[in-house]
């Protein structure tokens, strides 16, 4: 990975929740740790545009997301933060992409598949949502990112882009647009509160940042069995184990396992689990706060980031146009 480029693209739905921490930002925060060349992390804010969200929710949502990635650690310093609406480049290569899509190609995509199924009806599917994986293509393609880390869920989305870098590179013959490689996160997929997977459309998640009273809230509503206190409980069977063993060290773990195979209440357990969130994210809360509460700041941070961002949208945009013919 010397000297390569990483870009990855987070929607803006809000608090990110514990779920999105072990799958999303952790991870890539680790590899943008370990990576030697440059790093791009946007927030793709017009992909989000597709769901029409409240106008005044979706600005709040934008500012949530960039506070959080920012109070996990991005380094505005080393990678380049951004709104993918400020990089006008964008959506002038999303036209060039257009142009060499097949309809076929976006005709199998599953999010589109998915949502027929709900529609039922093509007609009434929008546009956005039909070409999401063009503008896709184009957030990756544009900053000739060698790897995204993403879930399993956009893998598709990566070979859409592969394929539309090919199609460009052969039909123009060069090789301009380098197709990305995905790097696929492990899928550590957290319990809810519910057990079912951690997730805000099924409304079991646990908000990465809030007050401590609604975290106590939230952990003390986990599904547990209805042993009581002092039988011996199965640690692996327990939803409260699931999510503590992820934010909780060797040791730690290991004296839960202990005490739940001893026998204890699941308040108490509930408890432990709750000390350990509040203690592990303190400082990060903190931080998002301070960023939450002072807006023009990070305005000045993602303007910063689109500056920096578009020199190279720039010079890579001209050398399609003169590659398509567009300029002579
Ligand atoms: N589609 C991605 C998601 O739903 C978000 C995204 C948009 C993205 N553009 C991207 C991710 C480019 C990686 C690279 O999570």
């Amino acid at each position: 990975m010397n000297h390569s480029t990483l870009l990855t693209g987070i929607k803006p739905t809000g608090v990110p929740h514990l779920g999105n921490y072990i799958g999303a930002i952790q991870p890539a925060l680790e590899k943008i740790q370990n990576l030697k060349g440059q790093s791009y992390l946007f927030i793709a804010d017009y992909h989000a545009l597709t769901t029409l969200p409240d106008p005044q929710e979706f600005k709040q949502n934008v500012y949530e997301v960039t506070s959080a990635w920012l109070a996990c650690g991005t380094d505005p310093n080393k990678t380049i933060i951004y709104k993918q609406s400020d990089i006008p480049e964008l959506f002038e290569l999303y036209w060039v992409l257009s142009c060499l899509t097949p309809k076929g190609l976006l005709n199998r995509s599953h999010s589109y598949k998915a949502h027929i199924q709900e529609k039922k009806e093509d007609f009434q599917i929008q546009m956005g949502v039909f070409n999401y994986p063009i503008l896709m293509a184009a957030d990756i393609l544009l900053f000739q990112s060698d790897f995204v880390p993403v879930g399993s869920d956009q893998l598709q989305h990566l070979e859409i882009t592969r394929d539309l870098a090919g199609k460009f590179n052969h039909t123009f013959k060069t090789s301009l647009m380098v197709p990305p490689e995905p790097l696929k996160e492990e899928q550590t997929s957290l319990p809810g509160i519910d057990g079912r997977k951690m997730s805000k459309s099924y409304n079991n998640h646990i908000p990465l940042f809030c007050s401590s009273e609604e975290l106590k809230k939230k952990i003390m509503k986990i599904k547990t069995d209805s042993l009581p206190p002092t039988a011996p409980k199965d640690p692996q069977a327990s939803i409260v184990f699931q999510i503590y063993k992820e934010f909780a060290d060797a040791q730690q773990i290991q004296d839960l396992e202990h005490k739940l195979k001893k026998g204890c209440s699941w308040g108490e357990v509930k408890l432990e689990l709750f000390e350990l969130l509040e203690k592990k994210f303190q400082t990060q809360k903190e931080t998002y706060q301070e960023f939450l509460s002072n807006k023009k700041k990070l305005d000045q941070i993602l303007n910063e980031g689109a500056v920096k961002a578009r020199i190279k949208a720039k010079e890579f945009m001209q050398q399609v146009r003169k590659t398509t013919g567009i300029i002579h």
